[in-house]
């Protein structure tokens, strides 16, 4: 198959929107621009087109989707929400949509078990990017769509990066341009609570935990240890996996084919004889203790100067695809600071890393 780009910006605009609609009506994945990542997207409504985005990605059957709503209103067309449900929910959704905020809520029977791995609850969020948006009002009903990488990749933060994770198996790709918050979004599973609505952060992203405290209490839900996610693999298969806690953490590695190693300390790098270093440096600063740790064969710097987190969120996913086709042997990532955005950047590198 033929993957076409097609230009989203002004006067091509109108032609690109109804290319996806046409195709997404057809029952076919396109690929399409969000203000966090580009996304696999097909009519969430449509077990058949779903199953294409979950073949295009290799994308293990009991990894749910998170679908995209047009509006605000159409939530209730999806979700089912009980009147004190609705009253976190309205918060949430007056504060931060449209934006990268993706909500986990008791699903109707309309979403197809395919796009929810069989959970009775759903993923939804409203983009803030306007070509997205065009599309979603244009279609008219919701689309589920993941990040537009293989599994276990790096998410694309521009249509060249999709190009390069999924020529030749989808159709078309709407560029968009490059996206304006860079990593995917925030997830929280909604919940009323005893004395305050609780918020189970199930993913870190753009919308950050400060943010989130305004609106209720943030519970950062334990993780499975990789020991203690291999026993349950083992004992119940892929089903003891499908349950609401466990799904977002399957993605475990957003992973270069490069190796890529995150230090706490500096001092922890002992490089090898004869590898080749790349340096993911946070501010390009030698008082963070990572520059002139090592000869370093290559380094980019993800906000360079003072270092901003927004900035470095933004050029992430990017400078790891850089560093990955540089042909070093390792990338050694130097951790941002663990406060607002820097703990879903850290996250993300984490989950990418060997250790
Ligand atoms: O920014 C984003 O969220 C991007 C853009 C394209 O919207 N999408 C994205 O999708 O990152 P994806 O599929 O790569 O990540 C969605 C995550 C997965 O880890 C999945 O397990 C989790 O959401 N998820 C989906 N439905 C869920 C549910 N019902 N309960 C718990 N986790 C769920
Ligand atoms: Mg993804």
């Amino acid at each position: 198959m033929e993957t076409e780009i097609v230009y989203a910006e002004e006067e091509m605009a109108h032609e690109a929107i109804s290319k996806a609609v046409r195709l997404l009506d057809d029952g076919e994945v396109v690929a399409l621009p969000t203000e966090t990542v580009y996304g696999l997207g097909a009519n969430a409504l449509d077990a058949d087109a779903v199953a294409k985005v979950f073949a295009a990605k290799e994308r293990p059957s009991f990894d749910p989707l998170i679908i995209h709503l047009a509006t605000r209103e159409s939530i209730h067309d999806y979700c089912e929400i009980s009147p004190e449900l609705n009253e976190v929910v309205q918060k949430l959704i007056q504060e931060f949509w449209p934006g990268p905020l993706t909500m986990v809520l008791p699903k109707k029977g309309i979403i197809p078990d395919i796009v929810t791995s069989g959970l009775p609850t759903v993923a939804v969020r409203m983009s803030a990017h306007p070509i997205m948006q065009d599309i979603c009002q244009a279609f008219g009903k919701p689309i589920a769509a993941p990040s537009a990488n293989r599994f276990g990749r790096i998410s694309p933060t521009s249509a060249g990066a999709v190009l390069k994770e999924l020529e030749g198996k989808i159709p078309l790709i709407v560029d968009g341009g490059a996206c304006n918050a860079g990593i995917e979004s925030t997830i929280v599973r909604v919940e009323v609570g005893k004395s305050r609505p609780e918020l189970h952060l199930l993913r870190a992203g753009p919308v950050v935990k400060e943010d989130l405290q305004k609106i209720g209490k943030v519970i950062r839900p334990k993780k499975l240890t990789e020991r203690a996610r291999k026993a349950l693999l083992e004992k119940q298969g892929e089903e003891g996996l499908n349950k609401p806690e466990a799904p977002g953490m399957l993605e475990s590695h957003y992973a270069p084919s490069t190796p890529l190693y995150v230090f706490d300390k500096p001092e922890e790098f002992q490089p090898e004889e004869g590898m080749s270093y790349a340096l993911l440096s946070y501010r390009g600063q030698a008082k963070d203790g990572y520059m002139e740790l090592h000869d370093w064969d290559v380094v980019e710097e993800l906000s360079p100067g003072k270092g901003k987190l927004g900035e470095a969120a933004v050029r992430l996913f990017h400078v790891l695809r850089m560093l990955d086709e540089s042909g070093v042997d390792a990338i050694v990532a130097e951790p941002v600071a663990e406060t607002g955005l820097g703990v879903a950047i850290n996250d993300r590198l984490r989950r990418a890393s060997q250790r």
